[in-house]
């Protein structure tokens, strides 16, 4: 196959920063992607309407003329956001709220200490038709960094799908084979999004030659077995797992440091990634789904209008990237790859 047309793709969880940053990364997703759920992990957190609609005017003064790219916004969900907020929310076109348990990854020190402190404001959401994403990792210190996912499914997840049944819930860039399995067995209010980095990698990766901090992301990449079953939900056609790339920007001197920020820079090779991985596994005939169907209708959005062509042309992803007075080094920086999204 030389090229490959599907229908313009979206990006179901992306980080895009603010600021210098924030002009560095945007325009690698809007020319990849129509929409992209963009996380609330600012600092201070993204937490109210006004907040979320100011941030996303700003995004939009990094997208070309002529650009049609859509950020989706997003509310940071703390112990305290007052359910009355959420009705705000929906009227201006927010379309899910951020759960990260505090301490749990990059930013994520105003998240909820106690799930059942957010119970009124997930009413609201279940209400109103708002989708709760859900960075699915416990911070017990006790459990194993590998563990994290399967044990927040079983504390967690569960007791919250069963208090409420129709709330839209999203699990984060999913890592394991119990997470593909639970989101699998479950009805049609429980989604996931895959990261490209997932599909492609596990953890030998961050230790391969020397300790490798741009192969380090949250949640962890795990053992080969896991990957299998990651591809294996990717690519099997399934209609509640689609495309998140969970791109996660960090300066490069962040990153190389003796407590190395957590994130994958993927934008810039985001479905070319993805293509690999779908081309391995035999299934490049189902990447359109995953990448361009399932998340629009699992989020009860119209699937976009335009398309996206994938050339088969070897070229060199740049090693380093400018990213405000710093560098930015790309997960596939100095590597060949074979596909390439046409201008
Ligand atoms: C993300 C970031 O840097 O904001 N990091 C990451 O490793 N994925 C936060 C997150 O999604 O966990
Ligand atoms: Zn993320």
């Amino acid at each position: 196959m030389k090229s490959l047309t599907i229908t313009r793709p979206d990006d179901w969880h992306l980080h895009v920063r603010d600021g210098d940053a924030m002009r560095a990364v945007v325009p690698h997703s809007a020319a990849q992607f129509g929409r992209a759920i963009v996380m609330p992990n600012l600092r201070p957190p993204i937490t109210t309407t006004a907040l979320a609609l100011a941030y996303k005017e700003r995004i939009l003064a990094c997208v070309a003329n002529g650009s049609s790219f859509e950020p989706l916004m997003t509310l940071y969900l703390t112990d305290n956001l007052p359910s009355e907020e959420i009705a705000r929310a929906k009227a201006a076109g927010i379309v899910a709220c951020k759960l990260y348990p505090a301490g749990a990854t990059t930013n994520s020190d105003a998240g909820v200490t106690d799930i059942r402190k957010t119970y009124r404001t997930l009413e609201a959401m279940q209400r109103e038709g708002l989708l709760l994403l859900v960075h699915g990792e416990v911070t017990d210190p006790e459990v194993d960094v590998f563990d994290r996912e399967a044990v927040f499914i079983d504390r967690h997840l569960r007791p919250l799908r069963r208090d409420f049944p129709e709330l839209k819930i999203v699990m984060e860039h999913l890592t394991t084979s119990e997470g593909a399995q639970y989101v699998r067995d479950a009805d049609r209010f429980l989604g996931a999004t895959i990261t490209a980095h997932h599909l492609l990698y596990n953890r030998n990766a961050i230790f391969t030659g020397g300790i490798r901090p741009h192969y380090y992301c949250l949640p962890v990449l795990k053992r080969e077995e896991h990957r299998q079953a990651l591809v294996e939900a990717a690519t099997g056609g399934h209609a509640r797992f689609f495309l998140g790339t969970d791109s996660a920007p960090h300066a490069a001197h962040l990153k190389e440091h003796a407590f190395g920020c957590a994130g994958c820079y993927t934008a810039i090779t985001a479905m070319e990634m993805y293509a690999e991985a779908f081309e391995r596994a035999g299934a490049l005939d189902r990447l359109e789904a995953f990448a361009s169907f399932h998340g629009a209708d699992f989020y009860g959005l119209p699937r976009n209008a335009g398309t996206l062509t994938l050339t088969r042309e070897e070229w060199t992803v740049p090693e380093t990237l400018p990213y405000g007075d710093a560098q930015l080094k790309p997960l596939r920086g100095g590597d060949v790859l074979n596909w390439r999204v046409a201008a």
